[in-house]
């Protein structure tokens, strides 16, 4: 299949990867050039990684590498069976992006987003193809983990999800359904947990070692959920949250101030070199 992935960030260029291992070819798209270097390089590193473990061989390597195209200019989607969104956690941007993809691309492609929280239903009544409108959510790091979380909107046809599960089990990843609702299931519950980690670290119940290494210990989480928090960015922790709080009308939801002044500080974590803890870039 061809895949097309808008956005060569975290989100974009690991899933970018993982179709490239599976013989898929990828285009690759993002505004920015610089961006898509990095993401060409980033992909590059990560391949080495599974390389070295023993996850896939040198072929595989030179084939993934050789699969992906990288491109500004939006166009490059138009022969694409599936395309993936993957830009910033913004409705308006969301929609302009779907807009645009909705009559750029043949009529048979599935439109997939990457959203955190984004109502596919808000996305896919952008379009003229709703039925082939489909949440497609990767978890990072996307060459790691093994869920796809399927959000199937209102009008979603059987067609379309059931592409989208054998694509995913293709991946080797595990496809799981739900429905459309502010944060789906991974981040309604991921997200309030990692608000109530930044709300203990503010009031100081504990230093961010010890709140991460109780959760880690405790509960057996692979990582606790400030770390966590860094690992997914917190500028993409605070909009998840701002989607659950004004969906929800809920105060539970409510980003902490600690969240709100990070975002502010540029302390987004690791991808600016520092959150709660700090790394080199
Ligand atoms: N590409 C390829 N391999 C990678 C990788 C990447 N980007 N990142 C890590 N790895 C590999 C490592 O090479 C390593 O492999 P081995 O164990 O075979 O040696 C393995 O993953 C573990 O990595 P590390 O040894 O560096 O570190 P770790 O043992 O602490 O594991 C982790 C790192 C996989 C991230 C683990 O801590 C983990 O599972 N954390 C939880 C991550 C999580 O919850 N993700 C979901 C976030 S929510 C989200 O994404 C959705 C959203 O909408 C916000």
């Amino acid at each position: 299949m061809k895949i097309g992935v808008i956005g060569a960030g975290t989100m974009g260029n690991g899933i970018a990867h993982v179709f490239s291992i599976y013989k898929h070819s990828v285009v690759l798209v993002d505004l920015n050039e610089e961006i898509l270097t990095n993401a060409l390089g980033n992909i590059k590193v990560n391949l080495s990684r599974q390389l070295k473990k023993g996850l896939i061989n040198q072929d595989t390597l030179n084939n993934a590498e050789k699969s992906i195209i990288i491109s500004t200019n939006i166009h490059s989607l138009e022969s694409c069976d599936l395309v993936i969104e993957a830009i910033k956690e913004d409705l308006d941007l969301k929609k302009n992006i779907f807009k645009k993809i909705d009559l750029i691309c043949k009529k048979e492609t599935i439109l997939a987003s990457n959203t955190s929280s984004i109502s596919i239903n808000s996305l896919a009544n952008c379009t003229n193809r709703p039925q082939k409108v489909i949440g497609m959510h990767f978890m990072n790091p996307v060459p790691v983990m093994k869920l796809v979380e399927i959000i199937k909107g209102d009008n979603t046809s059987g067609n379309t999800i059931n592409t989208i599960i054998n694509l995913s089990k293709d991946l080797k990843k595990i496809p799981v359904e739900c429905n459309d609702s502010p944060g789906f299931v991974s981040n309604r519950i991921l997200m309030p947990m990692i608000n109530e980690a930044a709300h203990c670290y503010s009031e100081k119940i504990a230093d961010a070692d010890a709140i991460d290494s109780i959760m880690k210990l405790g509960m057996g989480h692979p990582m606790g959920p400030l770390k966590l928090a860094d690992l997914i960015g917190i500028d993409v922790c605070v909009s998840i949250l701002q989607v659950l709080y004004d969906g929800f009308k809920n105060e539970k939801y409510k980003p902490s101030k600690i969240l709100i002044d990070m975002m502010k500080n540029n302390k987004l974590g690791e991808k600016t070199g520092e959150g709660f803890y700090k790394y080199e870039l």
